[in-house]
């Protein structure tokens, strides 16, 4: 039998809609999905194509069940690591796998009630800041927070408020430099030339002496803090080995990128989800009011906010963070009858794939009770913020379990109120909110 070819959407097609891709690529490939199926092969310049797809199937095949055929592109393993360097989330191959397995236990949930008072002591902080009774962008709010959170649970209260807000400054930077860069590869010779890369990595550097600093400030103290960095110290390699400093800063690095804009973005659309619903507002807040009652232990009281957790789930589902997830293939491959050549550019719209009216009821509709105990929904392919397979989020129960406290917490505190009916978004390396204008009222 003979095997299919991915339709293909031209390069003439493309270049007629460049002005508007470039500004919201969403609608373009929702278009074509619509015209041409779950998968099509965009052409992007004369002999350059990236396969879109939302096939929630291939995309478990690709990242889960012949994961080995497949590494991340360049975007990841090299445009990025040249800013925060080859941590878990940039590595490849017995590096990664290394890496992967000596960090797992850090991020289980027995370590992480550990630091759930830190997380917590965060989230408190910055949710004060708040100015009530008056419209406000509440990006930044969650941006201070997500970013808070991961330092105090790397650090405990080990660094002070300058060293912060300058590694927290480095880190953006180079994120915005990153989206820069990919959104005008036209101007990759100016960017070096120009000096503005060699900025941002020197900018880097300075994150890693700062860091350092801190690590080894820790070593000399000789205090457990049993927060994340006692925890990456600990880590041994099977040969009995600890990790080297420069690896050790690289992780570091990694994990406040991977956990900062991701969580932030997801924090924010749950607030104007639920300004939207006020009666989802009024079941989290009786569930919280209901759970302090019951008990002062912070993973009881996670456990105990079920319908919480939902509404964090239904807010990824419609707005997953990370949107995109890519691949590429080492060798020909092929599913389903349809070939995969080797090197071929895989690009899994998860933001189309949470949202298939095939696997879907209503699939625009915020309805948090879709993930009720009974529903399958978290455990099929056509769910998966936190993506799937061995590259899985080894921050996902982390990211859980702040973004429940986070939600609760503000929900238990403020009425969230907005005026304007549309949620905007600005899909860069991850999905982010625009204009998330909303106000706040004591409770
Ligand atoms: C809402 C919050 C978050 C979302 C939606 C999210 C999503 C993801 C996704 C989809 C991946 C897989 C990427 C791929 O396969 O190409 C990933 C990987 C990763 N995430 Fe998260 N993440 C979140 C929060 C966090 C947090 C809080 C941390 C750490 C504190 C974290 C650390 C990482 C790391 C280190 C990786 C790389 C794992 C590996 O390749 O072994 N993430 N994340």
């Amino acid at each position: 039998m003979s095997k299919k070819e991915i339709p293909q959407v031209s390069f003439f097609r493309f270049l007629k809609h460049a002005s508007n891709i470039l500004k919201n690529p969403l609608p373009f490939h929702h278009k074509n999905f619509e015209k041409y199926g779950d998968s099509f092969r965009l052409n992007i310049g004369p002999a350059k194509s990236v396969i879109f797809s939302r096939n929630a199937y291939l995309a478990e095949y690709v990242l889960q069940k012949n994961q080995k055929n497949y590494s991340k592109s360049p975007i990841q393993t090299k445009d990025l690591a040249k800013y925060v360097g080859r941590g878990l989330l940039t590595a490849e191959g017995e590096h990664w796998k290394k890496q992967r397995k000596l960090i797992q236990p850090a991020f289980h949930k027995k370590q992480l009630a550990l630091l759930l008072e830190s997380i917590h002591t965060a989230i408190l902080t910055e949710l004060n800041k708040i100015e009530t009774d008056t419209e406000i962008d509440i990006f930044p709010v969650f941006n201070d927070l997500a970013f808070q959170t991961v330092v105090k649970s790397l650090f405990s209260s080990a660094v002070g408020s300058k060293e912060i807000q300058r590694l927290q400054y480095i880190t953006e930077a180079a994120q915005k430099m990153l989206v820069k860069e990919l959104r005008q590869p036209y101007k990759g010779w100016w960017f070096k030339l120009g000096g503005e890369i060699k900025k941002h990595t020197n900018l880097t550097d300075e994150a890693r002496i700062i860091l350092k600093e801190l690590v080894k400030a820790r070593k000399a103290s000789g205090i457990r803090e049993n927060d994340l960095l006692d925890m990456l110290l600990d880590a041994r390699y099977e040969d009995g080995n600890e990790m080297e400093e420069e690896q050790l800063i690289d992780e570091i690095l990694i994990l406040f990128t991977a956990g900062h804009e991701t969580t932030s973005n997801a924090l924010t659309f749950a607030a104007q989800l639920l300004a939207r619903n006020q009666e989802s507002q009024d079941i989290i807040l009786e569930e919280v009011q209901k759970a302090k009652k019951e008990t002062h232990s912070l993973m009881e009281f996670i456990q105990a906010c079920g319908y919480t957790k939902k509404v964090v789930e239904e807010t990824m589902r419609l707005y997953p963070p990370a949107y995109f997830i890519d691949r590429i293939n080492k060798e020909d491959d092929e599913f389903e009858g349809t070939k995969i050549p080797k090197g071929s550019n895989l690009l899994f719209s998860f933001h189309e794939i949470h949202k298939h009216k095939a696997h879907w009821v209503e699939p625009e509709k915020f309805d948090p009770e879709r993930f009720s105990e009974t529903d399958p929904y978290l455990h099929t392919p056509f769910y998966a913020p936190f993506g799937a397979g061995p590259r899985k989020c080894i921050g996902n129960n982390f990211a859980m379990f702040e973004m429940i406290l986070a939600v609760a917490e503000m929900v238990g505190n403020y009425k969230i109120e907005e005026k304007s009916t549309l949620i905007e978004i600005l899909p860069l390396i991850t999905l982010k909110p625009k204009n998330a204008v909303l106000t706040f009222q004591n409770r």
